[in-house]
This record gives C-alpha cells, sequence and structure tokens, in this order.
C-alpha cells in the first residue's frame, strides 16, 4: 500500500550545521503519528519542509505517491497537507466566524463563484467547522479574545476547513493544562477517524504522546534514531539516553 508520506534521505544544514541528516520514514493512512526528540532536534525544521516553507537540500517527499518536496506552501496545501504552527497566530483582528470564513471564500472554486453567489455558503462551512472543534458558541468573539486553548481550536478549525489528507501540528498542546491537552487531542483523533485524515504531531509532554501516537518517531541531533510502536520506543535503550532520561524503562514518562 502507498503510504499517505513518505521521507526519503531528507538533508538540510546551516552552515556547516546539519540540522536533517537523512531522515527517512513513512506514515500510513489515516495514522496518527507523533515525531518527538530534544529542544532543537530539527522537528520543526522538518515540518516546515514538509509544508513547502523551507527548502531542503536534498531528498524526496512523497504525498499519496506523490513528489511534494520543492512545491509552494499554497501548493502542498492545495494538495491536502494542512498545517497548525508552534506559535500560532490566528488572524486576530478578525472575528472567530470570519477568520475561518475568509479561508472559505478563499478556496471557492472560481467557477461556483459564478454560478452560484456567494450567499451563506462561507458562513455555514465556517460554523461546521467551529462545531466540530466545539467553538461554536463563540463564533462571534473576536479572535483575539480566545484562551490559549479555545485560539488552538480555532487554528485547527482553520486548518480542518481545507479538508487536509494529512495533518502536521508542530506541538500542537504546548502550553496547556494537562486535561486540556487531553481534551484537545482526543479532538484530533475523533475528526482523524471521521475523515481518515492521517495526523503526524510533534510534542514534548509524554503523556501526550504515549496516550495518543499509533506510531513514535525519534529525532535526535537531526538523525532519526527510532521509529516504530510506542511501547519500542519507550524501552528502546538509544531513545531512552538520548531523550526520555536513562532511568529504568518502568519509569512513569
Ligand atoms: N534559520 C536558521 N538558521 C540557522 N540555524 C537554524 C535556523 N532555523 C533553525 N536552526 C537551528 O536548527 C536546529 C533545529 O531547529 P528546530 O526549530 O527544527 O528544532 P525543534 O526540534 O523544532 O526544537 P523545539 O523542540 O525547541 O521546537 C536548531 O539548532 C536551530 O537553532
Ligand atoms: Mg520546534
Amino acid at each position: 500500500m502507498t503510504a499517505m508520506l513518505s521521507v526519503r534521505d531528507l538533508r538540510k544544514s546551516y552552515g556547516a550545521r546539519a540540522v536533517l541528516a537523512e531522515v527517512g520514514f513513512d506514515v500510513a493512512e489515516g495514522e496518527i503519528a507523533a515525531l518527538i526528540g530534544a529542544n532543537g532536534a530539527g522537528k520543526s525544521t522538518l515540518f516546515q519542509i514538509l509544508g513547502g516553507a523551507l527548502a531542503a537540500d536534498g531528498g524526496s517527499v512523497l504525498l499519496a505517491g506523490r513528489a511534494i518536496l520543492g512545491l509552494s506552501p499554497e501548493r502542498v496545501a492545495r494538495l491536502g497537507v494542512g498545517r497548525t504552527f508552534q506559535t500560532s497566530a490566528p488572524y486576530r483582528a478578525l472575528g472567530v466566524r470570519e477568520s475561518l470564513m475568509l479561508i472559505a471564500a478563499a478556496d471557492e472554486p472560481a467557477w461556483r463563484r459564478m454560478l452560484v453567489p456567494l450567499g451563506r455558503r462561507p458562513a455555514d462551512a465556517a460554523d461546521a467547522a467551529l462545531d466540530a472543534v466545539g467553538l461554536l458558541a463563540l463564533a462571534e468573539a473576536p479572535a483575539a479574545a480566545l484562551s490559549y486553548g479555545d485560539a488552538k481550536r480555532l487554528e485547527l478549525a482553520m486548518a480542518l476547513m481545507r479538508a487536509p489528507r494529512l495533518l502536521l501540528m508542530d506541538e500542537p498542546t504546548a502550553g496547556m493544562a494537562p486535561g486540556e491537552r487531553a481534551r484537545f487531542m482526543d479532538l484530533v483523533r475523533e475528526r482523524a477517524a471521521a475523515t481518515r485524515m492521517t495526523v503526524l504531531f510533534t510534542e514534548h509532554d509524554m503523556a501526550t504522546v504515549f496516550g495518543f501516537a499509533e506510531r513514535v518517531l525519534v529525532l535526535d541531533r537531526g538523525r532519526l534514531i527510532a521509529d516504530g510502536a510506542p511501547d519500542a520506543v519507550r524501552e528502546n535503550p538509544e531513545v531512552r539516553r538520548a531523550y526520555l532520561g536513562d532511568g529504568p524503562p518502568t519509569k512513569a514518562l
């Protein structure tokens, strides 16, 4: 079966410093995978490359078998890659519903715009997305007034509006309280299951990683040192040394 995401021999250096070295892995359709690693391991750099925002020095990236490395962020998004960012910045000047309507209006195909007046379609699409992330009650609120967790939900709704086949989330729950983290990730899992969406996320909170990922990839200074089932990765001696601390494998993570 063709993987939803297939990364091969991906390389990126800043000057003499290799930030990503021969990184290769697959993510299957519908899978929820976590990419973990210490600060500076290269996680965000990898996501920026996958999303088309940063050029790689070499390698290949296939989305459902189609080469996407080197395409613009807009093109990559249109082919089905959605993103949420480590530092989220929804359109703070707009209302919650308005910021989603902007995406719906921009994505309206020109032929439909010509045949059918715009009417309520963007508002309906926006409300459906807000309902899916539990934010419908705040549709009229200014985006700037949202709590941190609700802003993350809005960012997720903005990504879901485009019905991505692959969603890349860079530290989606950073800064959230533990209960909120689990609720947010439950929501992601539910949306992924409902739409067969594939998810790759980075995360420093190990309870979230091992509570939600079906697969865990570990990056250590730009190299992938482990890739497998959560339990196998948790017990992997090299991973424990490099990232999880070198206590006994039974240590609560
Ligand atoms: N524009 C740049 N120029 C030079 N070095 C950079 C640049 N961007 C990132 N780096 C370096 O690349 C390395 C990887 O950074 P990256 O942001 O990908 O790490 P990360 O795994 O996302 O870390 P964190 O967990 O802190 O978010 C870091 O050492 C960083 O300093
Ligand atoms: Mg990062």
